[in-house]
């Protein structure tokens, strides 16, 4: 469905472990996994385990099923995710400062109800030669455009022929990098690969990479974007994007396919919201085939929405 209705949204939620604050109206459900990482389970649908360390949590992450964090941990590094796991947050304030969580030849992983802000020089979520995976309702940033470029890495980054990604109602800001896709021109086996939904998310104060997407598959939709000085959406060496019903204030370069890159990428968009110093470079046109079903919000209301009913605290465990 790729046409607005206006629904008043219930309550109901999926899955046995949520529970959601009230809604405002909107048309996308709130609780559900949409998109490229469709299927992805996690630990499935058992009580699992708390943890309040970083030692405990590390322990559950390296065996895996359900691991509920309860509470900032502070300092825990780059935590090492096992397949079959799901990383939910208690109640609106759990996540981990100076950590964040790396996937290495998984499979199957959610993350949901976080807020991460990474450690120095590395990212608050690395996926690599990794499968299904859905991100949701995190909350992903550093301390803002400050320092150097590199003092972090990137919020959420995925390469080496990671495939069939969701990253929904997650807040992205304060940061330089943001979403890199994809990490070299010559990685060619990311061919083919790579294909990822984003979808009611917002950027916020994020420098560039909102993604940058080389080779695979991208669909943005729905999403806001604040405040992005340098560049948006990248699709470079070939990737194909379709963004749709998304607003732009203020995002140089919101979407460009000739950036940073041997070869350009490919781009279409349609019914966005363009305003204030927003530019766009779309040099070619071609989008990705979008197998599944969807719903949008319109771009007028998308930043409304987000605000309220993205991030942490939404989708509680
Ligand atoms: C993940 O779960 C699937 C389905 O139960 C199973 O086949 C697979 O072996 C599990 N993977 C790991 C690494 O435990």
């Amino acid at each position: 469905m790729q046409f607005f209705t206006q629904l008043v949204a219930s309550s109901l939620v999926a899955g046995s472990l949520a529970s959601a604050i009230p809604l405002t109206e909107r048309a996308a459900a709130v609780d559900q996994l949409v998109g490229f990482g469709e299927g992805t389970t996690g630990g499935g649908s058992g009580a699992g385990v708390t943890v309040s360390s970083c030692s405990a949590l590390s322990t559950a992450a390296a065996a895996g099923g359900v691991i509920k964090i309860n509470g900032k941990l502070n300092g825990c590094g780059t935590i090492k995710v096992a397949s079959n796991t799901s990383l939910l947050g208690v109640g609106k304030g759990s996540g981990l400062i100076n950590g964040g969580f790396r996937l290495a030849k998984v499979s199957n992983v959610i993350i949901r109800n976080l807020e991460l802000t990474p450690p120095k020089k590395a990212d608050a979520i690395d996926v690599e030669a990794s499968t299904n995976i859905w991100v949701d309702h995190c909350d992903l940033h550093s301390v803002g455009m400050v320092g150097g470029k590199d003092d972090y890495d990137g919020l959420f980054d995925a390469k080496r022929e990671s495939d069939k990604i969701t990253v929904s109602w997650t807040k992205f800001h304060d940061h330089w990098k943001g979403s890199l896709i994809g990490h070299s021109d010559s990685f060619t086996a990311d061919k083919g690969k790579l294909r990822i939904t984003y979808h009611h998310n917002s950027f916020i104060n994020v420098n560039s990479r909102l993604p940058s997407l080389r080779f695979g598959s991208g669909h943005i939709y729905s999403s806001c974007f604040q405040d992005c000085p340098t560049s948006g959406i990248n699709s470079r060496m070939g990737a194909k994007v379709l963004v749709e019903q998304s607003s732009f204030s203020n995002v140089k370069r919101a979407i460009a396919t000739n950036l940073d890159s041997d070869q350009q990428g490919y781009a279409v968009e349609k019914n966005n919201i363009f305003t204030g110093s927003t530019t766009t470079e779309i040099t070619q046109s071609g989008q990705p085939d979008i197998p599944y079903q969807y719903t949008t919000d319109p771009a007028a209301s998308v930043c409304g929405i987000v605000a309220s009913q993205a991030g942490t605290g939404v989708i509680t465990f």
